[in-house]
């Protein structure tokens, strides 16, 4: 089985005038090796989960059940939803849920409060044929948490059993969702206490809607398990989850605040949206491991190719020395399409005909890179051989462990978000939960007392 391939030639000098330089990574070999280790005797939840798989069982039982609907609907966020979104989009066709011949349920994935979202989402299915899959964590999520109070309030006005169209992703002894699936004998399964939500794509969290939608959940959890095998080397130069962590940490060191993935693919596109938040909430901290305060971060940016050549290019390539790009690139296409040899006599049309649309695509990428790298902008390549479940668990678990070793060189915990608490709590105590009647006092008298600027 082919495996995920990189190309980092446009990372180094002399290919990029700013770039990095072989003393450089020699200076961090040792300190590599010792995170490695550190990782690897910390194991951290999710680096355990492609050798522990005692959850897969539990989720392949279920698969007659949770294929026999004709909708399956994930209620989450953020780490209970980016990984499902990507699984989907890049493993199965883009018009999955529109195809006549799908043997499996159509998958909808619900990640947001937007009303017009929401019901143009419950405007398509029929609730006697749903199986909604609450996941979170915390079980206290707003948005998951009113998201299943709508579905639940569906299932009971069509006077439908809960049990029969709800499942539960949630903590082994926490939260509400484990209170109500004690009480009600809701099925749910468990997502590991030692595993963070944005690290969870290859826990339940994840893997059902994937299987759900008739996606390999083994071979996904064999890539992970593969890539865990190639990050474990201690020889920096071979391990590419270690060289990428120190070539972006190197370059962040020296201003690059940016770090843009560019899939020329849009069934790999939102692998990038869930790398964004990955690299993100784990990595944007105001304070190190020692309680001071340091404010790092570099800003995940997505862009797709050939697509935001025409949006974003001018500014990677003319705009500041502030970007590491990564391309994700697709060598094997699902399908192709030939552009046929019409309008021969016109040159501005004839070196077209003949050629496929994947050529075309390619060489684009390729043309990209071409550029960036003669403007002296850093760039490197993550090559997909085709798309597969291997493959794709391959890149969710080489990022994770890339995350944990950046994590270590920035001296930060890429395990917690301290930062995304203020805004929850003071949208808790604004909606009226118990025990935020002070705070909401507190906020809103804050507010009053701000000089307005408005227009
Ligand atoms: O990465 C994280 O921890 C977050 O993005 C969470 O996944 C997100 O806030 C949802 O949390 P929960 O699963 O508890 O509803």
């Amino acid at each position: 089985m082919k495996g995920l391939k990189f190309d980092f030639t446009n990372m180094f000098f002399p290919n990029i005038e700013k770039g990095i330089k072989q003393e450089e990574l020699i200076e961090y070999e040792g300190k590599i090796a010792e995170i490695i280790d550190e990782i690897l005797n910390e194991k951290p939840g999710f680096v355990k989960l492609p050798q522990d798989t005692k959850f897969l069982d539990k989720i392949l039982d279920l698969q007659d059940w949770i294929q026999s609907f004709e909708s399956f609907v994930v209620l989450g966020i953020g780490g209970s939803a980016l990984g499902n979104i990507a699984l989907q989009t890049t493993l199965n066709p883009l018009n999955y849920n529109y195809m006549k011949n799908r043997k499996t349920p159509k998958i909808f994935i619900i990640d947001n409060v937007d009303p017009d979202f929401v019901a143009s989402i419950l405007d398509q299915i029929d609730p006697h044929t749903t199986l909604f899959n609450v996941i979170s964590k915390s079980g206290t999520t707003a948005e998951a948490m009113s998201n299943y109070l709508i579905a639940r309030g569906i299932i009971e006005s069509y006077g439908l059993d809960p049990k029969e169209h709800i499942i539960f992703t949630t903590d082994p002894e926490n939260g509400i969702l484990r209170k109500i699936s004690k009480e009600e004998g809701i099925k749910t399964l468990e997502i590991p206490p030692e595993v963070g939500g944005r690290f969870s794509v290859l826990t339940p969290v994840g893997l059902l809607s994937a299987l759900a939608g008739g996606i390999d959940i083994i071979d996904l959890l064999n890539g992970a398990k593969s890539m865990l095998d190639k990050v474990s080397n201690k020889n920096l130069k071979e391990n590419p989850a270690a060289l990428n962590a120190l070539l972006h940490f190197l370059y962040y060191k020296k201003g690059y605040n940016i770090s843009v993935m560019m899939p020329y693919s849009n069934k790999l596109l939102l692998l990038a949206d869930w790398y964004r938040q990955l690299w993100a909430e784990s990595l944007g901290k105001k304070y190190n491991i020692n309680g001071e305060i340091v404010n790092v971060g570099q800003t995940p940016v997505k862009a797709l190719g050939a697509t935001d050549q025409h949006s974003q290019v001018q500014l990677y390539n003319e705009g500041p020395d502030d970007k590491v790009v990564t391309f994700l690139k697709l060598e094997k296409f699902e399908r192709d399409i030939k552009i046929p040899k019409v309008h021969e006599e016109y040159s501005a049309l004839s070196y077209l005909g003949g050629k496929t649309l994947s050529e075309l695509l390619n060489t684009e990428l390729f043309g990209t890179e071409y550029a960036l790298t003669e403007h002296g902008k850093p760039n490197m390549k993550v090559i997909f051989p085709e798309i597969n479940s291997f493959n794709v668990g391959e890149f969710f678990f080489l990022y994770e462990f890339q995350t944990a070793i950046m994590a270590k060189l920035l001296e930060i915990n890429a395990y917690d978000q301290p930062g995304v608490e203020l805004g929850k709590k003071v949208t808790y105590a604004l909606m009226g939960r118990e025990g935020y009647e002070e705070f909401a006092k507190e906020v809103n008298e804050k507010v009053s007392k701000k000089e307005k600027f408005e227009l």
